[in-house]
């Protein structure tokens, strides 16, 4: 399935999302983060989203690239003003991963999971990521950016280097996928999910819920490196929370965690 998103088409399908306040269709950029920041810092909306069909700098955590072919993929950013601090930012991260979730749930049928701290995942393989950046001062934030790439129609399984087994939506389904009803469904799990937010309501235990990293015995890469033991929870910042074999609880805020196949927690 090759058929382009588009302007025109995206301006009529997500007229009626609530939290969206402007689309911005770029047939191709390097990294749909970086457009966005760009109006971000120009003053542009909470509710701003940029969607293209190919990116030639995409990017993902700790300086990975993210690899997706023309029209083959959802790649977009979310524009946040939220009234939190730097430190809660993490709750941006949750929401917009839940939203995910729900949408592939309701929209398509699909049951996915969520591992720590921002994988889409199916049956151990990669099926998306998210990539959060925030800019803030002392207080709060000034804006906070969710780039959300979700493996929709192609097969990544084949690519070589990745970090982690990956798969797409079609792989799963096993047809193609409609990118526009999916990226709809998003944004509209997203848009309940911030009023939510704004009202109060944290989303880290129902993250924590969701999390198929807690409960599991996890190896950590990067950050807290060389740390094993067994995922306890996540801490409402969105740490997760590792316990050694010493007994002793680590708060794990960067780097990667593998899941040990071999046991349950
Ligand atoms: C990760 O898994 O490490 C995060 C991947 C995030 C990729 C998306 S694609 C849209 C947005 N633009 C980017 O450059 N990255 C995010």
């Amino acid at each position: 399935m090759t058929q382009t998103l588009g302007q025109d088409t995206l301006d009529v399908l997500l007229r009626d999302v609530p939290f969206v306040t402007e689309v911005h269709y770029l047939p191709a950029t390097t990294s749909t983060n970086d457009v966005l920041k760009g109006l971000a810092n120009q003053g542009a909306p909470e509710g701003t989203i940029v969607v293209t069909d190919e990116q030639t700098a995409g990017r993902g955590r700790l300086d990975r690239r993210w690899i997706a072919p023309p029209a083959s993929s959802l790649l977009f950013s979310v524009l946040f003003r939220p009234a939190l601090t730097a430190q809660r930012a993490h709750a941006l991260t949750m929401l917009c991963s839940l939203g995910v979730r729900d949408a592939v749930r309701d929209a398509l049928g699909l049951a996915v999971g969520l591992k720590w701290p921002n994988d889409i995942v199916h049956q151990g393989q990669k099926l998306g990521g998210l990539l959060t950046e925030i800019d803030a001062d002392s207080e709060s934030l000034r804006w906070g950016i969710v780039g959300m790439g979700i493996n929709v129609n192609w097969d990544p399984s084949a690519i070589s280097g990745l970090a982690q087994p990956a798969t797409s939506l079609s792989n799963i389904a096993g047809a193609p996928v409609p990118r526009q009803g999916l990226l709809k469904a998003i944004l509209q799990a997203i848009s309940q999910r911030y009023a939510a937010l704004k009202e109060g309501v944290s989303p880290a235990r129902e993250w924590e819920a969701a999390l198929e990293t807690v409960g599991q015995r996890v190896v950590v890469e990067g950050g807290a490196e060389g740390l094993e033991g067994t995922a306890v929870g996540v801490a409402s910042d969105g740490a997760l929370l590792v316990r050694a074999s010493s007994g002793q609880i680590h708060r794990v805020l960067v780097g990667d965690v593998s899941i040990r196949p071999d046991a349950k927690g």
